[in-house]
């Protein structure tokens, strides 16, 4: 009898290690298609200046970098002011922007600005001016509040976003929502590099689409696969060259010796950017980096400990299956000795989010290589779901492992809503949601404050 009692616990076992939700909405099976590049002219207007967008400039959130792009050379500058000041004289300030620009294969960028406003006043709105006169183009951005351990803020997450009507769809919900203050994108931006030659131009037209939203608040930004831009067939043997050209990050300000990989306070979040296309091993300067930053974190002043990196560490997605494993296995046990609440990754064209597990135990002889249950574990979230050309990752693993809460091949975009030092909301919106209707909602407890296990 012993052993049939064995077997029914065992049964028992199997049943409860099933996975969770392997979501059975089918979104319509047609492919992406990227929206023509005449919808996305430069706007009317001698030298008009276009491609605006903006991210925090420093570690505390009281800069900001505003980066745009012009036709032709010429000294740019940024004009602002606080747009609700008390004190009417109140005069506006003048930031020269540092100008660049970039050769690739036959093609050859527009004079790219960057421009960096400090000593910005927290939780204010700003309005900004580009361009020349009267040629000059307005935007606003508000500040975040100084940084806490109960001050609230929002993020939204979008990965792999791309132009195709489903970029739209994702971007334009996301715009929708209201209550984004700034958009953790976990990277592959435009999929240029999916046109002959690596078309540059798609480069320029993806930031004229995205515009709408990065001019007005802060995307913090990840590099991806798409980013490399490596091609040495044509020429071009320079990685991350046009990237790196137009997207300019804070990293100095968090020591970092590369843009690739950094880190920024906001409110009550430290978010940590890793680069999964750059070297990662024992002794490089990512490594280096990364092994000084943990013990910086002061969970007391900031929280919630998020991660931003681009290639998935658990996937149970037949794409790009375990490509992230060789940087898991480099910094996992990082991320549960300092408890890491949230990994976000795109890369895979698909959604899924974890349960909080770890596989940090397995030392090649010891035979523990499965992820168990871990309460000092981050929650892993895939979210490159942003609707590119390369179209919907449809192809899970059966059966769902044990370590998979949620997963769903659809497009979309996530908001975190950070309530206090122990509580987030999240959901995710498929591009079929309005706000009252999310595909995928859970409540995050803080690892540090409130490492109580999350049921949903
Ligand atoms: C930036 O613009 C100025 C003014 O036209 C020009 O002299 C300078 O060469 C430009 N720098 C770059 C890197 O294009
Ligand atoms: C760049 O080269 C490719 C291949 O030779 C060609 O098709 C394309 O039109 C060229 N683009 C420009 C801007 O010259
Ligand atoms: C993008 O979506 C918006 C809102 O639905 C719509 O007005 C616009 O026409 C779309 N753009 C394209 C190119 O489809
Ligand atoms: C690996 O695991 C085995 C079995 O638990 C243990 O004896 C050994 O010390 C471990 N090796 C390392 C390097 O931690
Ligand atoms: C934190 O927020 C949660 C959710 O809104 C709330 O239930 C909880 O009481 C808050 N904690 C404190 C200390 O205010
Ligand atoms: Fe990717």
């Amino acid at each position: 009898m012993w052993f049939l009692a064995i077997f029914f616990v065992l049964m028992h076992i199997v049943e409860l290690s099933n996975g969770g939700v392997t979501s059975n909405y089918v979104r319509k099976p047609e492919p992406s298609v990227d929206m023509p590049i005449e919808m996305f002219p430069p706007p009317a207007g001698h030298n008009a200046p276009e491609q605006v967008h903006i991210t925090q400039g420093d570690h505390e959130g009281r800069s900001m970098i505003i980066s745009w792009v012009t036709p032709l050379k010429h000294h740019g500058a940024v004009i602002y002011w606080e747009a609700e000041a008390k004190d009417s004289n109140q005069k506006k300030c003048k930031v020269r922007s540092r100008n660049t620009s970039y050769k690739y294969h036959n093609y050859t960028s527009g004079h790219i600005h960057h421009a960096t406003i400090k000593g910005l006043k927290h939780d204010t709105k700003y309005v900004y001016e580009l361009g020349q006169h009267p040629v000059t183009r307005r935007f606003y951005f508000t500040t975040p509040p100084k940084v806490g351990p109960d001050v609230p803020c929002t993020f939204g997450v979008i990965g792999d976003l791309g132009q195709t009507f489903d970029s739209n769809q994702t971007l334009e919900h996301y715009i929708s929502n209201p209550k984004g203050q700034a958009l953790l994108f976990v990277g592959d931006l435009s999929y240029a590099d999916d046109y002959p030659f690596h078309n540059n131009e798609r480069w320029d037209t993806w930031a004229r689409f995205v515009e709408k939203s990065t001019a007005y608040q802060p995307w913090i930004w990840t590099a991806g696969n798409h980013e490399i831009d490596f091609a040495p067939e044509i020429g071009e043997k320079i990685p991350f060259k046009p990237y790196t050209h137009r997207y300019h990050v804070p990293y100095q300000a968090s020591k970092s010796s590369s843009p690739l990989w950094y880190s920024i306070k906001r409110a009550s979040a430290y978010i940590i950017v890793l680069s999964s296309y750059s070297a990662y091993g024992k002794y490089t300067p990512q490594y280096d980096w990364l092994e000084q930053e943990f013990p910086k974190v002061n969970r007391k002043e900031t929280p919630w400990l998020i991660v931003l990196l681009h290639s998935p560490w658990y996937n149970s997605n037949n794409y790009h299956y375990m490509e992230g494993e060789s940087m898991r296995v480099m910094f996992e046990s990082w991320f549960v000795q300092y408890k890491v609440d949230l990994v976000f990754s795109g890369h895979v064209h698909a959604y899924e989010r974890s349960e909080r597990i770890s596989n940090v135990r397995y030392n090649i002889t010891d035979g523990l290589s499965t992820p168990i249950k871990d309460a000092s574990a981050p929650v892993y979230i895939t979210i490159g779901d942003g609707g590119n050309i390369e179209g919907i990752a449809n192809s899970f693993t059966e059966s769902q492992p044990s370590y998979s809460a949620y997963r769903e091949a659809s497009f979309g975009h996530a908001i975190l809503d950070i309530k206090n030092r122990t509580h987030a909301y999240y959901t995710w919106h498929r591009n079929q949601d309005n706000e009252p209707v999310v595909a995928d909602s859970t409540w995050f407890f803080n690892r540090y404050w409130y490492p109580e296990e999350e049921h949903n």
